[in-house]
């Protein structure tokens, strides 16, 4: 079966727009329920329908930025799987575009784009007999070496967390983790892709240097438009290469 249907989940809107101009995508407000925060932009690209969903504005607790972390990640993604479902167009893959934190120890520099090979959580920490693993939550991501090969990106692992910084635990379990690249999200949007049966994989440009010596948030608001700038250049190389080939040609 060729990839036809792709969504592409997208945190943060500073993320998401230059790519959502530059194929020009339409913002599509059926999509979703309307009691929701989230957004969806849609649009043919070549062969391919495409749709960029973002998390939108926290309204819940006033602040009005951008929901980041898992829990709107889950619940956008599950939402836009399930409804693509029942449209009787269900998606053939699943991308997580975004930015995040690099390890230097395994060779992570601010501007690269890793492709993950897998993902799974460092704050899930759960000391009971078969939960242990169960809150580590590791998922494998389809294969896409040579995607990485055509792009010139990293393959490796990333670890998700609910915050920007991390502590000792934190630490420890990245390491355990294997991680490459740490991000807000991945293993939450890798957990709803699995649900609805949906080959998923995480895109990610590094704007913080984890084991580095500079705070992660002035590293990551220093270089959050140059990530997105690459995520643009990089995005649409992305969605060339899958469209129209089968999944085992990825
Ligand atoms: N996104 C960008 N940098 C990050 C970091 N250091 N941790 C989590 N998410 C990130």
């Amino acid at each position: 079966m060729l990839i036809s249907n792709v969504v592409v989940a997208i945190a943060m809107e500073a993320e998401a727009s230059p790519f959502v101009n530059h194929l020009n995508l339409q913002l599509d407000t059926s999509f979703f329920p309307s009691e929701t925060p989230f957004r969806a932009f849609r649009g043919k690209h070549n062969n391919c329908n495409l749709t960029v969903i973002t998390n939108g504005a926290d309204t819940v607790y006033g602040t009005g930025v951008d929901n980041v972390g898992t829990v709107p990640a889950a619940v956008a993604t599950f939402l836009a799987l399930q409804k693509l479902k029942s449209d009787t167009d269900p998606a053939d893959l699943l991308i997580n575009a975004g930015t995040c934190g690099g390890f230097r120890r395994k060779g992570a520099a601010i501007g690269d784009v890793f492709l993950t090979t897998a993902v799974a959580n460092h704050d899930r920490r759960i000391a009971i007999p078969g939960f242990t693993s169960y809150g580590i939550g590791k998922v494998e991501s389809t294969s896409v070496e040579r995607l990485a090969s055509h792009l010139n990106a990293k393959l490796g692992i990333c670890s998700t967390g609910n915050s920007l910084d991390f502590h000792e635990l934190d630490s420890h379990h990245m390491l355990q983790n294997d991680a490459s690249v740490k991000d807000m999200e991945a293993a939450a949007i890798a957990w709803a892709s699995e649900v609805w049966s949906t080959p998923h994989f995480g895109v990610k440009v590094v704007t913080d240097i984890v084991d580095g010596d500079k705070p992660s948030h002035e590293e990551f608001l220093e270089n959050l438009g140059k990530a997105a700038k690459s995520l643009q250049s990089t995005l649409p190389k992305v969605i060339d290469y899958v469209c129209d080939r089968k999944h085992d040609e990825l």
